[in-house]
């Protein structure tokens, strides 16, 4: 009996001097685990004469379920002063305020391609999507354009290493495609698109950019048709007191040809840096839709008639955002990016 007193008050001095979990652990494993001196002792009952017997075991576990409470408080306790460590050295404030996420947000070409797209869904335009890589034939030749044609070489590209496959210079082929697929029916469609020229980078000329090209096809299409959309289209984009002015121009595929300018939306036509005095500020080119390109779309131009136009998407943006380089839309820099 003396022997268990004595076990009992040494392993509780030695609980209380444990000083944190794993030593509190090893107490146990020491008193509790296979060998331990607990269960030595309890297992000892049968060597104790018989007499003293009963008074033994049940000292021997009233001692062994005093231990175990004792280790399950010390072990708690531990826990307790573990987590109140931890939340002093980790200590969250939660009344400051968040840190906001940073919210994605569109392309500023993405954007503009989008505002352009839905005035003309509003006027009945559907779109229509057209390869990015194109043949010769439809690139050019059905375009009116033959083999050494001079207005060729305004639109220089790059040349895949299939001969003829290139990458297209202006949303212009798809016009052929949406006429082969429509015809007789009439058409109105938009079809936007990246194109591609082989050219020197400026401020002005990228080597990759993004068109949106018209087309209307029908009975009776006429030249005020075309007039109407892009009045229209520039009031939409552009403010409804815009004036829009129209010159003759030169095209292959358009007959007559026309490009058209509105009045600079910085001196409102008095002349500034960005339209170098002019007061006019170039939008895009436009025209009747030739007859070679109507038959070569499968129509019959003696009665059908169309119109078409085409707009670089990057130089709107520059007009309406005075961007003074069309580098920043692909170079990928926050500093721009962020600012739309
Ligand atoms: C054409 O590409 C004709 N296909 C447009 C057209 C369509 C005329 C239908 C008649 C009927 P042009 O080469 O001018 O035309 O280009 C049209 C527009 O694309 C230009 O006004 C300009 O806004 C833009 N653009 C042309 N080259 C570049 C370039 N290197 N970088 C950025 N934008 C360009």
């Amino acid at each position: 009996m003396s022997d268990l007193a004595s076990l009992e008050q040494r392993a509780l001095t030695q609980l209380t001097a444990s000083a944190d979990e794993a030593a509190l652990r090893d107490w146990h494993t020491q008193y509790f685990g296979k060998q331990g001196e607990i269960l030595l002792a309890v297992k000892k009952v049968g060597e104790v004469p018989p007499a003293e017997r009963r008074a033994y075991g049940q000292e021997a576990n009233r001692i062994k379920e005093c231990l175990t409470q004792a280790y399950e408080k010390a072990l708690a306790a531990e826990h307790e002063k573990k987590l109140a460590r931890d939340l002093q050295s980790d200590a969250l404030d939660v009344t400051l305020p968040g840190r906001p996420a940073r919210v994605g947000r569109l392309h500023v070409a993405t954007r503009d391609m989008r505002r352009i797209t839905a005035i003309f869904a509003d006027m009945g335009f559907q779109v229509y999507r057209s390869r990015e890589v194109e043949d010769d034939l439809t690139n050019f030749e059905l375009l009116n354009m033959p083999p050494h044609h001079p207005a060729r070489d305004m639109w220089d590209t790059f040349h895949t290493t299939t001969g003829g496959v290139l990458l297209r210079t202006h949303t212009s082929p798809g016009q052929i495609h949406i006429m082969r697929e429509c015809c007789p029916k009439p058409i109105r469609v938009i079809l936007p698109g990246m194109c591609y020229r082989y050219e020197a980078i400026t401020t002005r000329s990228e080597i990759m950019f993004q068109q949106v090209e018209g087309l209307a096809v029908g009975e009776k299409v006429s030249m005020t048709d075309l007039k109407g959309t892009i009045i229209a289209f520039a009031r939409r984009l552009f403010g409804k007191d815009r004036t829009v002015r129209i010159r003759s121009s030169y095209f292959p595929f358009t007959e007559p040809s026309i490009e058209v300018d509105m009045d600079c939306l910085v001196c409102a036509g008095k002349g500034c840096g960005l339209c170098k005095g002019t007061g006019w500020l170039e939008i895009m080119g436009a025209g009747m839709v030739h007859p070679i390109v109507l038959k070569n779309g499968g129509y019959d131009p003696s009665r059908t008639s169309g119109f078409a136009f085409g707009m670089g998407i990057q130089r709107i943006s520059m007009l309406q955002y005075g961007i003074d380089d069309i580098r920043y839309f692909w170079a990928n820099d926050l500093r721009f990016l962020s600012q739309f």
